[in-house]
């Protein structure tokens, strides 16, 4: 997917595909780092995660697992509650081991740190997130997150495994929704 096949749908570019992978090889190189000699367990949050996950994980340079939730906020609209639904749970018993959330984006930070509660109470030994967006200006709750690609201004956004009703989580490159696509 091009810029110029949904020109039409988006305001602008905020993130290029460069800055990402940029970005990406820094982070990917602090959890190289940090998790030498460790075992580590990548935790994907589905859908929006699948992209940072398939990119962040190959260029991870220590030996690791992959498992997938899905949740579910409830909450009015766009807005989530901090009250999570588990849609679907992981396949890992996590007890003693070192888990890494990755995400695509934190906004309220609700969803995550109800997460992060969640599976230390599973017995983890330690449990770090990495998001490659995070809306500051939209936090609702402090969330301690280890790994961030790009702190951005509050604005919906999408691309880069991030969705409008489903559309647009191919766009490789992270932009601002036209006001027409939604309204
Ligand atoms: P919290 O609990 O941090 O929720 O408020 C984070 C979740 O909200 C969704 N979200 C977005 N999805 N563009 C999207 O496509 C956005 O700009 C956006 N902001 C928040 C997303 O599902 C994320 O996991
Ligand atoms: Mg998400």
């Amino acid at each position: 997917m091009l810029e110029s096949d949904i020109a039409d749908d988006i305001v602008g570019v905020m993130l290029t595909e460069e800055q990402l992978a940029t970005r990406l090889d820094e982070m990917a190189a602090d959890i190289t780092r940090d998790y030498q000699g460790k075992d580590l367990l990548l935790v994907g949050i589905l859908k929006g995660a699948i992209m940072v996950m398939a990119d962040l994980s190959r260029r991870i340079r220590v030996p690791l697992e992959m498992d997938w939730m899905a949740v579910s906020s409830y909450g009015s609209g766009t807005k989530s509650s901090g009250v999570v639904r588990i849609l679907k749970d992981l396949d890992t018993d996590l007890a003693g081991r070192n888990v890494l959330i990755v995400e695509d984006i934190i906004d309220s930070g609700l969803t995550l740190n109800w997460l992060q509660q969640n599976l230390l109470s599973r017995g983890a030994k330690s449990v770090e997130i990495a998001t490659m967006l995070r809306k500051p200006e939209s936090a609702k709750v402090d969330v301690d997150v280890r790994y961030v690609g790009f702190d951005i201004p509050p604005e919906f956004v999408i691309g880069y495994g991030l969705d409008y009703a489903e559309q647009y989580r191919n766009v490789p490159f992270i932009a601002t929704l036209a006001p027409h696509v939604y309204s």
